[in-house]
């Protein structure tokens, strides 16, 4: 099936009751046993449960993976991953990675012993450069928060597997509708389902999708013993919402495509990041390795800090607001929001600059985003 008709129909459980077309909500925290070791497949939903299972049979079909557990938060899917891990052991991730997980990485796995190496992913022989003799997990973000760089996945999971390194790829700015990291070599996909997977900036949720049988067990154990599932209620509205996921990444892209042009060209604009650009380093890799350039777009506006305040005052039709992929159009200042976590050497490091913006255009028409940004662009310049 394509991902269109895999979106709506799998893991869409109808009851045998009534019929029920859609999978009904099952609160219960508990299933009763008919004898000592006998129950109809569930026995507590912390572990497993018919509602969620709905969501992750979804989730895994879309990723190509074999095996995938709901999560209560997209931090709580990296860590489950993470905590596979022991004390001793190097991860290496890219030095312009969501805020959140570099809080993870740099200021709690220390204290359980775990080491981790931020570099410039882009090129991947700083892979090969940055791997130690501990090193057991190598992090991928691609495209990443905030300035969309790629990492060529297909090329660095070579370089891992050659080594018995696992992989992890965050696919929660591509989605399974353009990118499939399973398919190009890496072991484990973590979304944020918090962003495109639901899509209407209602539930905090997160995936973890596996590849093969031997890590889905070391996943499973740590999905029961830490108790990060999500409640049945938010895997509910969670497959509600990635039924559109197809439609809703076509109508991001688009309205994303249309900002980026028009950014592109303005006098109040440093440097605009988006994959699709004709003029991005990495648009050649984008179209080897992900099927579309996806919905966010960064810019660096002219002026710092104080021109990113004034422009971010003045729109309307945009939410100056943290989170993206909900079908409105949201806007953040990276710098003291999405990555407030990294200290400033850091973001300096991974080029996060003051002026920076990161748009999340939603599906609303390109032609009000634009109109929006241009005032609050012009407005931007009279303040500076
Ligand atoms: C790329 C990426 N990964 C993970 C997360 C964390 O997800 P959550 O906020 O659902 O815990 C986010 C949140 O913004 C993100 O952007």
């Amino acid at each position: 099936m394509r991902p269109e008709t895999k979106a709506v129909h799998t893991g869409v459980r109808k009851d045998d009751q009534y019929n029920s077309v859609i999978t009904p909500i099952y609160p219960t925290t508990t299933f009763e046993y008919t004898d000592i070791g006998k129950n109809k497949g569930f026995d507590y939903t912390r572990c497993a449960n018919p509602t969620r299972q709905g969501l992750e049979e979804n989730i895994a079909a879309l990723e190509s993976g074999t095996a995938a557990w709901a999560t209560a938060s997209g931090m709580a899917a990296i860590s489950t991953v993470i905590l596979t891990l022991r004390s001793g052991d190097h991860i290496v991730a890219p030095r312009d990675i969501y805020g959140g997980s570099f809080r993870l990485m740099a200021k709690v796995l220390p204290g359980l012993g775990i080491q981790t190496s931020f570099i410039d992913m882009r090129e991947p022989e700083n892979v090969s450069a940055a791997l130690r003799s501990n090193t057991k997990m190598v992090w991928i973000e691609t495209p990443s928060n905030p300035l969309l760089y790629l990492t060529d996945v297909e090329a660095v999971t070579k370089i891992a597997r050659e080594k018995g390194v696992m992989t992890v790829a965050d696919n929660t700015f591509a989605t399974p509708y353009f990118q499939r990291p399973l398919e190009q070599g890496v072991d484990v996909v973590v979304h944020s389902t918090t962003k495109y997977i639901n899509g209407h900036s209602d539930v905090i949720g997160g995936a973890i999708i596996a590849k093969d049988e031997t890590i889905a067990r070391h996943i499973n154990l740590m999905y029961r013993a830490l108790g990060t599932a999500c409640s049945p209620f938010d895997a509910w509205l969670v497959l509600r919402g990635v039924k559109t996921l197809p439609q809703r990444m076509e109508a991001h892209q688009r309205n994303a495509m249309a900002i980026a042009r028009f950014l592109q060209g303005h006098p109040g604009v440093e440097k605009v990041f988006y994959p699709g650009l004709e003029s991005h380093p990495q648009r050649e890799l984008a179209k080897r390795q992900m099927s579309g350039f996806g919905g966010i777009v960064s810019f660096e506006v002219k002026g710092g800090l104080e021109a990113a305040r004034a422009c971010l005052k003045a729109v309307k039709v945009f939410t100056l607001a943290v989170s993206l992929g909900g079908v409105e159009a949201l806007i953040e200042h990276a710098a003291t929001m999405s990555h407030d976590a990294m200290t400033p050497e850091a973001r300096a490091r991974a080029g996060i600059t003051d002026g920076l913006l990161r748009c999340s255009p939603g599906i609303e028409h390109p032609d009000d985003l634009i109109e929006d940004l241009s005032q609050a662009l012009e407005s931007a310049k009279v303040r500076t």
